[in-house]
């Protein structure tokens, strides 16, 4: 495209953007939800209208997001992918993009080449929130951010949050209508990974009133005492030490009592002891089994009340369009040599250096070997919002090496530095 009609076209989309945006908040307006956010907020593109909104949502967190340093982009190119492959099979959810701006950079918001990738790679709604900037960024202290989805009441069957470094391979609608219709499953679900009980980069949680506010309540409180001279406490963890009939499991088998499993004093640990602690209301998918946990024994304390094989789920008895359906691959990618179970099969989390856009695009990429590898369908669907949404982006423009802005894992010194964590602002 001439990079005047390039201009008119963006302008022309400005303007439908900013026309639909206010019809969005007129249908907020008058709709008993609450509105998403009062910063700078842009939302939806949707090329199906609906007048209502759904009540159950996705969501994602990008942080360090500084234009003149892009290594943010490719997080928001993945959320596009995620979105993309989640409409197409099916999903009617909306998505919440939690956006927090680097603190050195001059910008406020997105450019809009940014806000035109999020929010036009796919059918569904996407709002994109602003977190406000902080001197005190860092990968651990972002992570906590992930816990502002609880304010968004509005979606009170549940939002699912996903890292920006996660695949969905399939339509996960299906897990909120399994929490909101099926008896056996709670309002919060997680997923134990192999190194720990609560995968932080994959949960559900049911935003109901008052909760976005103890959590940030409860955070300031554990984050004061935490300061430089006094370490995570491995017994009392986030507030409470894991009694004498209690315990956590991993995906493998292995279970403690102990906070001291992979990310324990960062969000896994803190995710845990929400749904488990303060929440006492979880499911908990533990390989191929799945535990809920609730409220309570006669010591007052959360106990386990039941089990069930995974297999068991029904798949097909709900409404949204669910059925767990994978296309191919036959192989499950990230369960290797094992059954694709529901879950653990339904999404790839490109953890630490594992992520497509670090390596160059498979040399042998084409609509037939585009399930030859979660890297060959995460690059597919790319091109796919590439070609459609007129990017023009190449392969070696794409391609980044770099490190994702605040780095890939929490480390251990920036654990308790700077001031108490305080997500109410
Ligand atoms: C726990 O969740 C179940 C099902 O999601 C719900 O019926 C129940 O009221 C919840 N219990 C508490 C104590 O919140
Ligand atoms: C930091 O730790 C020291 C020593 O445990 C304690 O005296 C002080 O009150 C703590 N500061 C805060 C802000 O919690
Ligand atoms: C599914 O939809 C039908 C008709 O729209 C409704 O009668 C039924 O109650 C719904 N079932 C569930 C489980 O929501
Ligand atoms: C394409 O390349 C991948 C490795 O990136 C390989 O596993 C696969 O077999 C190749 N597919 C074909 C059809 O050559
Ligand atoms: C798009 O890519 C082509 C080929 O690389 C290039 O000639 C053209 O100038 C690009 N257009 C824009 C608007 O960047
Ligand atoms: C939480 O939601 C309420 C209601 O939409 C809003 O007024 C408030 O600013 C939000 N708080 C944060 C920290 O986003």
């Amino acid at each position: 495209m001439p990079g005047h009609l390039r201009c008119q076209f963006r302008g022309v989309y400005l303007l439908l953007f900013l026309l639909i945006e206010q019809q969005w908040r007129a249908i907020l307006k008058h709709s008993s939800t609450t509105e998403v956010s009062n910063t700078p907020q842009a939302t939806l593109h949707s090329k199906r209208t609906v007048a209502t909104t759904t009540r159950f949502a996705y969501a994602f967190l990008v942080a360090g997001c500084d234009p003149a340093r892009p290594a943010y982009r490719p997080f928001l190119s993945n959320i596009a992918v995620a979105t993309r492959l989640l409409a197409q099979h099916g999903s009617q959810a909306e998505v919440i993009v939690l956006v927090q701006m680097d603190f050195r950079s001059p910008y406020e918001t997105l450019p809009e080449n940014d806000l035109f990738l999020l929010l036009s790679s796919s059918s569904l709604r996407v709002h994109i929130h602003y977190i406000p900037k902080t001197p005190f960024q860092s990968y651990y202290r972002t992570q906590f951010d992930k816990f502002r989805i609880l304010n968004f009441t509005q979606y009170d069957q549940g939002i699912l949050f996903m890292d920006a470094d996660v695949m969905p391979l399939t339509n996960l609608d299906y897990l909120f209508s399994l929490s909101t219709t099926d008896d056996r499953i709670k309002d919060n679900w997680v997923v134990a990974g192999p190194i720990a009980p609560a995968n932080g980069g994959f949960f559900l949680l049911r935003p109901t009133p008052g909760a976005f506010e103890r959590v940030a309540a409860l955070l300031r409180e554990q984050t004061t005492s935490h300061n430089r001279t006094r370490l995570f406490d491995s017994i009392q963890g986030w507030g409470h030490a894991v009694g004498p009939s209690d315990y956590w499991e991993t995906r493998t088998g292995k279970r403690g009592r102990e906070w001291t499993f992979y990310a324990a004093h960062a969000d896994q640990g803190f995710l845990y002891h929400w749904v488990k602690y303060e929440q006492k209301n979880v499911t908990i998918v533990v390989g191929a089994t799945v535990q809920n946990w609730g409220c309570c024994d006669e010591h007052g304390q959360v106990q386990l009340e039941s089990t069930f094989p995974l297999r068991d789920f029904d798949l097909h008895s709900t409404n949204h369009t669910v059925s767990w359906q994978r296309k191919p691959p036959p192989t499950c990618w990230s369960v290797p040599r094992k059954e694709c179970l529901p879950i653990y099969g339904d999404f790839i989390h490109f953890g630490g250096k594992r992520k497509p856009w670090m390596k160059p695009p498979p040399s042998n990429l084409t609509r037939a070997t585009q399930w030859d590898s979660p890297n060959h369908l995460w690059y597919r669907t790319f091109w796919e919002i590439n070609s459609e949404l007129g990017l023009n982006l190449t392969a070696s423009e794409w391609l980044t090496p770099e490190d994702p802005p605040l780095g890939l894992k929490p480390g251990k010194r920036q654990a308790f530095q700077g001031p108490p964590i305080e997500l109410s602002r």
